[in-house]
């Protein structure tokens, strides 16, 4: 590997913190879990230091104090502006930095903070609560295995798009809006919905794909599930943190008409449906300037055009200067990351001094407390008592099951019939199912967490003191177990896929042969390529040569080319598919659930499709020197560089089979009659096959005034039994017929004629309409 994971953000535990352990007990040995002289010792330290500081929950909350502020009938602005006149300037201050919530440069933790991502403490004399923060959209997240409290793990991001479902998103994101609340945090770091502009991207799995009216509207129905429990959601990372490599380093260049018209729209359009408390600034630079400190994008994109009312907190240590006060920053989160806490003494001073004007600070803030009423932060009391974790495991379920996505079936070889006899080979199917690494780690509740010796964590490599950070987590649904479940122990036999020979031994005694591919992803570090690591790829062919009916289960944090597609007669892409990934890989095998994903992302061929063939600093040792990402494809995206340059990938966005049949038709479309509606369009889903099943309709801009332009208007997803037939209804948002004009800065739709088509996938396009709108043009 020629990167350690998180860059500078978590290089090493402090050796002054882990003297000041109990007894001289080595914290950095416990924590990466070898080279320990006495393990028994360690362990106890562990123990004691982790019940100590379990959950938030555990501590009381702040007592509510009376005032004007409380009144729920005042607006969550008003409410503010009458608390925030009460502070002094340094309880102000104070509310504005805060630390990682981590045993890492800080002379242990205040009283009662539990080891998380963030702490910021409140003004119990006003009864303003301490910001306790947790990571992230796909579960509450056990930093560094320091909590011994586990979670329920949603499968990835890119599994949650796949859904194409907003009522599904929902769900997920009032789940772990409903853990987080639970386990005393107020503050949820998820809500991220930087588009897949990088396939190699470490990151891609924690997103929701490569189109902006995808993941901006999953992403702001996650953010709505998880705030009606009544604890801020913040959406991240803004802006155009599409790569890993030298992510504080990189300045991702780009004008601004395309970025308003993709990666912009995404969060604009999760903002606007989700209202998230807080948004995140990411590492990255965007045309110079540091994301943290640009007044481009947080006083003039975010907080000018379109008003933002909340704060926007850094990425953890992404604070470059104190300009960032001015540039539109609120909160320096992650400070002992930091080359100085900015926003503590040196804003102090410069208020003090009149630099920056005492009403900045004040607007700081407000913008904190808003987002606290508006939630309901203040209000509603946190709910007590155990988690439902069973009612959890089955929304985890269902979001898996709908979201793995059947690539092939060469003579309908799935789902499996039963009395056939199965090879289940590699991908550790026979522990569990693969996670991404990072912050936003999630491990069960239910699975092994602290236990090494059951070998859900696997040792990647590398060396250091937070070297296990970097282990592969395998959440403890093993898919073999659930296949042995179906086709009945006897039945099912398996082979790690170690060696070539074996593997190939047990496809041929098989009558199916199922080879589990893993792709394992961590924030911090890119892929370097698109194949499957290991060797994975030999072991395919080879199990494909000695046995026709071998199906590829992937569990991929992203697209993987596929040199084997050919000889193989199933592919089943179950990207990280969470807590109960194992029962929804094997419900879909079985038929038990008949499979409904459709990519939210396009796969190539290889490297050689992607608009930048070479990744900007992948092999760049040095992560501090700044280097510049180009992006060719400037607003065409994903499926739209390939329809703009007429290249075939492996498999197009929108693409998903299904164990059932689908016909589309009855494409109407006009111009819209609300504000806010540029078209109409209505198409009717049949279920022309035999079995109950699920599909997304999707619709497509195929030209428009300036030429030939792809582009999702709309999709909606239909349940239908054999013979059944649905219509779905959509409304085009303008802004994804428009196009952006930095000089007039406003959207302008052309006058002229629009032709629409109907599309099972962005490749797949069937009936057409074309329509003729009127000029049109909106404030950004
Ligand atoms: C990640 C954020 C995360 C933060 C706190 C950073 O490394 O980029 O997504 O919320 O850490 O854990």
């Amino acid at each position: 590997m020629p990167h350690a994971p998180f860059g500078s953000c978590l290089p090493s535990i402090p050796r002054a913190f882990t003297r000041r352990l109990a007894a001289g007990a080595a914290l950095s040995a416990l924590m990466i879990g070898g080279a320990l002289t006495s393990p028994a010792h360690a362990q106890i330290a562990l123990e004691a230091e982790m019940s100590a500081r379990a959950t938030a929950a555990a501590v009381p909350p702040t007592p509510s104090v009376p005032g004007p502020w409380m009144n729920t009938k005042l607006s969550p602005d008003e409410r503010a502006r009458l608390l925030e006149s009460q502070l002094t300037l340094d309880e102000r201050i104070g509310m504005l930095h805060g630390i990682m919530a981590l045993p890492y440069k800080i002379e242990g933790l205040p009283d009662g903070v539990v080891w998380s991502a963030g702490y910021i403490p409140g003004v119990p004399r006003l009864g303003i609560p301490a910001l306790r923060e947790t990571d992230a959209s796909l579960g509450v997240a056990t930093p560094h295995r320091l909590r011994p409290d586990g979670a329920t793990g949603l499968p990835a991001g890119l599994a949650i798009a796949a859904t194409w479902s907003p009522e599904l998103a929902y769900q997920g994101g009032a789940m772990v809006g409903d853990e987080a609340t639970r386990k005393g945090f107020n503050v949820l770091l998820g809500g991220g919905v930087n588009l897949t502009r990088e396939a190699r991207n470490g990151r891609n799995f924690e997103y929701l794909g490569e189109d902006p009216l995808l993941a901006g509207t999953l992403a702001g129905q996650a953010i709505r599930g998880t705030q009606d429990q009544h604890i801020v959601a913040t959406v991240k990372h803004f802006a155009i943190n599409s790569q890993e490599s030298s992510r504080r380093a990189v300045s991702a260049v780009i004008d601004e008409a395309p970025l308003r018209e993709s990666d912009l729209l995404a969060f604009q359009f999760a903002i606007e449906a989700g209202k998230p408390g807080s948004v995140m600034c990411s590492y990255n630079r965007v045309n110079g300037p540091w994301a943290c400190d640009s007044d481009f994008l947080l006083n003039k994109v975010l907080k000018g055009d379109w008003a933002y009312p909340g704060w926007v907190m850094s990425d953890w240590g992404a604070t470059p200067a104190l300009s960032a006060v001015t540039n539109g920053l609120d909160q320096q989160s992650g400070e002992q990351i930091d080359r100085e806490v900015f926003f503590d003494k040196p804003l102090k001073a410069a208020v003090e001094g009149g630099q920056i004007p005492a009403a900045r600070v004040s607007d700081m803030v407000r913008r904190i407390l808003r987002s606290l009423f508006a939630t309901g932060v203040f209000d509603v009391k946190a709910p007590t008592g155990p988690i439902d974790f069973q009612a959890h495991a089955d929304i985890t379920r269902t979001v898996a099951e709908q979201g793995i996505v059947l690539l092939k079936n060469r003579g309908d070889v799935l789902p499996f019939t039963k009395g056939k006899r199965i090879a289940v080979i590699g991908g550790l199917a026979d522990v569990g199912v693969l996670s991404g690494g990072g912050s936003s780690q999630v491990l069960a509740a239910d699975g092994p967490n602290h236990d090494y010796k059951n070998g859900a964590f696997v040792h990647i490599g590398g060396t250091g003191e937070l070297v296990h950070i970097s282990d592969a987590v395998y959440q403890p649904d093993a898919p073999l177990k659930a296949i042995e479940g179906k086709a009945g122990k006897d039945n099912v036999f398996f082979a790690d896929g170690r060696y070539v020979s074996e593997s190939v031994a047990a496809a041929k005694d098989a009558d199916i042969a199922i080879v589990f591919a893993t792709q394992w992803n961590i924030e911090g570090q890119d892929v370097p390529d698109l194949s499957l690591p290991q060797g994975q790829d030999a072991v395919i062919a080879a199990v494909a040569a000695a046995n026709p009916n071998t199906i590829v289960v992937l569990e991929t944090g992203g697209p993987v080319a596929m040199p084997w597609l050919d000889k193989v007669a199933g592919v089943v892409e179950a990207w990280y598919p969470g807590t109960r990934g194992g029962q929804a890989i094997a419900n879909v095998l079985f038929g038990d659930v008949n499979p409904s994903g459709h990519l939210p992302i396009t796969f190539p061929k290889d490297e050689s499709q992607l608009p930048s063939p070479v990744l900007a600093g992948f092999y760049e040792r040095d992560r501090t020197k700044l280097i510049d990402a180009h992006y060719p494809e400037k607003s065409d995206v994903g499926y739209r560089w390939y329809a703009a340059k007429g290249l075939t990938p492996l498999f197009p966005f929108g693409y998903g089979l299904s164990y059932t049949t689908f016909a589309q038709g009855g494409l109407k479309a006009a111009a819209g009659t609300k504000a806010g509606e540029a078209m109409k369009i209505s198409f009717t889903v049949t279920n022309t096959g035999k079995r109950a099943g699920q599909d997304v309709g999707q619709v497509y801009l195929v030209s428009g005034p300036q030429g030939n332009r792809t582009r999702l208007l709309g999709f909606g997803r239909v349940d239908l039994k054999p013979g059944e037939k649905k219509t779905v209804s959509v409304s085009v948002d303008p802004r994804l017929l428009a196009d952006f004009d930095a000089q007039a800065h406003e959207w302008k739709v052309a006058a002229g004629s629009y032709t629409v088509a109907l599309g099972s996938d962005a490749l797949s396009l069937g009936e057409k309409q074309t329509v003729t709108l009127k000029a049109q043009t909106l404030k950004p």
